[in-house]
C-alpha cells in the first residue's frame, strides 16, 4: 500500500517518522514537486494544488486537522483538483475536542467572573469590587454542535449557565437546549450573552458572525471565535464594541493568519487574540487515528468523518 504525505516542511519529519512506526506495512514518501506517481492514500495539511493532479489509483484524501475549508477551497478555485473517486476524511477530535473545551471554558468563566475587566483595574492599581455576571442569565450559546461543539457544551453544562446548541439537524444533548436550522436561528440567538463559534467554514456560514446576528444577542454579549476567522465580519465586530452591543471578544481565528502587525484588532483593548492555538492537532491520536482507518479502508470496511463535499463539511 502506497501513501504519500504532505504537511508544511517544518513538521514533515516528525509526522513521517510516527507514521512509519504506525503502519510499518506502507510505502510511505513525502510528496515532492513533480511527484505525480501512484498513490492509495495522501495524508495531507495545507496541500498544494499540484499535488492531486494527475495521480492515479488515490482512494482516500486525510486532512490532518477537523476544518476541510482549505482543500475545499482549492477544489473550488480549481474544479477538479480532489480525485473525483477519492474520499475525502478528515480527524474526528484527534485531541482537540478537550483543548477546546478549555480553551472555551477559560474564555466563558473569565467574562462570567470578570477577570477581563479586573485587567484593565490592574493595570491601572484599582482595588474595585466587580459584580459577578448573574450565572441564570449568562446564556451561553454555542454554533456548531458537531464532534466539537457538542464536547464543549456537555463541558460548560456543569457550571450551571444555560448551555444553547444550534446545528443543521436537531441534536438531543443532556443540559443543552437545541435549536436546528434557519427557521430556529434567532430564537437559539435571543438573549444569547456568549456566542461560541464552531461551525465549520462553508459558503452557508461565510460571514455568518454579523450586525444582524449581533443584534440578536442580550445586550453587551460576549464572542468567542474559534473556528475560522471567514465566519466573521470584522468591521461589524468593531462597531459593535463601539456601540456596546458586545462588551468584549475572544479570537483564535483570522481571516488573514498571521494577523497583521497594522490589524485594527490589536489596538482594541476589549479584543482578546491567540494565534490559531485553541485546539492544536496532536500528532500521536492523529496518527493513530489515521493509521486504523487506512487499515480498515484497505481491508475494503468504511470509516467515520467522511466528508460530504455537498455540505462542505
Ligand atoms: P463537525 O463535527 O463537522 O461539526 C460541525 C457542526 O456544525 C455540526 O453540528 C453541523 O450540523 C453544524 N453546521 C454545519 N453547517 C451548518 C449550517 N449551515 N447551519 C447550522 N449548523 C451547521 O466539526 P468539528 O469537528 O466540530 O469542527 C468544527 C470546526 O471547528 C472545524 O470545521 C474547524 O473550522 C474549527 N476548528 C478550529 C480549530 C482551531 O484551532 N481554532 C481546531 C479544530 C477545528 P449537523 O450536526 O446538523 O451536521
Ligand atoms: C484547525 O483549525 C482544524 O481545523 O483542525
Amino acid at each position: 500500500m502506497k501513501v504519500i504525505f504532505y504537511t508544511p516542511p517544518k513538521e514533515a519529519a516528525d509526522w513521517l517518522r510516527d507514521f512509519a512506526h504506525a503502519m510499518p506495512e506502507a510505502e510511505l514518501r513525502e510528496w515532492q514537486p513533480g511527484d505525480d506517481a501512484p498513490a492509495d492514500f495522501a495524508v495531507v495539511w495545507r496541500p498544494p494544488r499540484e499535488m492531486f493532479t494527475p495521480r492515479a489509483g488515490l482512494r482516500a484524501v486525510f486532512n490532518l486537522g477537523a476544518g476541510v475549508d482549505a482543500i475545499l477551497a482549492l477544489e473550488r478555485e480549481h474544479p477538479g483538483t480532489l480525485p473525483r473517486d477519492a474520499q475525502l476524511i478528515r480527524i474526528e477530535d484527534g485531541g482537540m475536542a478537550p483543548q477546546m473545551a478549555e480553551y472555551v471554558g477559560h474564555a466563558v468563566l473569565r467574562y462570567l467572573r470578570r477577570f477581563d475587566e479586573y485587567d484593565i483595574l490592574q493595570a491601572e492599581r484599582r482595588w474595585k469590587v466587580l459584580e459577578p455576571h448573574p450565572r441564570e442569565t449568562f446564556t451561553v450559546g454555542i454554533l456548531g454542535m458537531g464532534v466539537l461543539g457538542s464536547h464543549v457544551a456537555r463541558a460548560l453544562a456543569p457550571f450551571g449557565m444555560p448551555v444553547r446548541g444550534y446545528s443543521r439537524s436537531p441534536r438531543d444533548i443532556e443540559g443543552v437546549k437545541t435549536y436546528a436550522g434557519e427557521a430556529q436561528f434567532d430564537a437559539f440567538l435571543s438573549g444569547v450573552k456568549v456566542l461560541v463559534n464552531l461551525l465549520p467554514h462553508t459558503p452557508d456560514t461565510h460571514d455568518v458572525l454579523d450586525a444582524r446576528v449581533f443584534s440578536k444577542l442580550a445586550h453587551g454579549a460576549y464572542l468567542i471565535n474559534v473556528a475560522r476567522g471567514a465566519h466573521l465580519v470584522e468591521q461589524d465586530l468593531l462597531d459593535a464594541l463601539a456601540s456596546g452591543q458586545i462588551a468584549a471578544a475572544t479570537l483564535d481565528v483570522f481571516r488573514e493568519e498571521p494577523l497583521s502587525a497594522n490589524h485594527p484588532f490589536w489596538r482594541q483593548p476589549r479584543i482578546t487574540i491567540t494565534p490559531h492555538s485553541s485546539a492544536l492537532t496532536l500528532r500521536a491520536e492523529s496518527v493513530a487515528q489515521v493509521a486504523a482507518k487506512i487499515a480498515a479502508l484497505a481491508r475494503g470496511e468504511s470509516v467515520t468523518g467522511v466528508v460530504d463535499l455537498a455540505r462542505g463539511y
